[in-house]
């Protein structure tokens, strides 16, 4: 995602990674190719709460949701991508401080923001204060899911932090959580970036090979630097 080369402790989140098998990397434009999984990394743990609280020390806004105009062509296009004018019960994984969320706001009726870390909570809740259908709890996922079943699930620039096997729990708590009919809408960065366990495209796919029973793909849309896909509960 932009700017986190500038702030990511040890990232360099703009260097993108073409395995052509000399592992060389290359960056053509903005359109880059990542890796898949069994390609040298070692993504057997997820990132921990401590590298986010090390990333929101440095910025309080470290990705620049508030302001890039990238940003915000991706939240037009991720509003744009659900089916449905309104939701009962939505669910943001990963909510950081909120600026995805107020524009999810306005198509549920109620939405739950989650984030493993204090500071961008406060934020977010500090963001969202006008809006009492919505709100926010510390939790991490997959280890920690909100109860009860939402028809909206928006998993956003989140699912990359997670190890393999954590994705995989991560997959059967969405797949619980979600209701009959319910969504699922996966976006994510798919360039490589060298902290992250996975790439966003390993966390597309790991939804589309079927491992979760009962939740089906709908459609999804590749742009030069993310993807975005999703999911039906049967
Ligand atoms: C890049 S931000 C995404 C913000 C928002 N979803 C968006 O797209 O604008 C990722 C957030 O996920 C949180 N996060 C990372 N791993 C998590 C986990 N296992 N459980 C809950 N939150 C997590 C981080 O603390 C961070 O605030």
């Amino acid at each position: 995602m932009p700017g986190m080369s500038d702030t990511h402790p040890g990232s360099a989140s703009r260097v993108g990674h073409t395995h052509d098998g000399n592992d060389r990397a290359t960056v053509e434009g903005d359109i880059v190719t990542a890796p898949t999984i069994d390609q040298g990394r070692a993504p057997d743990a997820s990132l921990p709460s401590a590298y986010f609280e090390d990333v929101y020390a440095a910025r309080a806004d470290p990705w620049d949701f508030e302001t890039s105009a990238y940003e915000d062509a991706k939240y037009e296009a991720t509003l744009a991508a659900l089916p449905r004018a309104r939701y009962a019960r939505g669910l943001e994984i990963g909510c950081s401080i909120g600026v995805l969320t107020a524009r999810l706001a306005g198509r549920c009726d109620e939405l739950l923001g989650i984030d493993m870390v204090d500071a961008p909570l406060a934020r977010a809740r500090d963001r969202c204060r006008d809006r009492p259908h919505v709100h926010f709890e510390r939790m991490t996922v997959p280890e920690e899911f909100p109860v009860g079943t939402f028809d909206l699930i928006v998993v956003s620039e989140v699912g990359y932090y997670w190890s393999v096997a954590d994705l995989e729990r991560a997959q059967r708590r969405i797949s619980d959580g979600l209701a009959p009919h319910g969504h699922l809408l996966l976006v994510h960065w798919t360039p490589f970036v060298p902290d992250y366990p996975l790439t966003g495209d390993d966390v597309h796919d790991a939804f589309l090979t079927g491992a979760v029973d009962d939740v089906y793909h709908r459609g999804g849309r590749r742009a030069a630097c993310y993807r975005l896909d999703l999911f039906e509960r049967a």
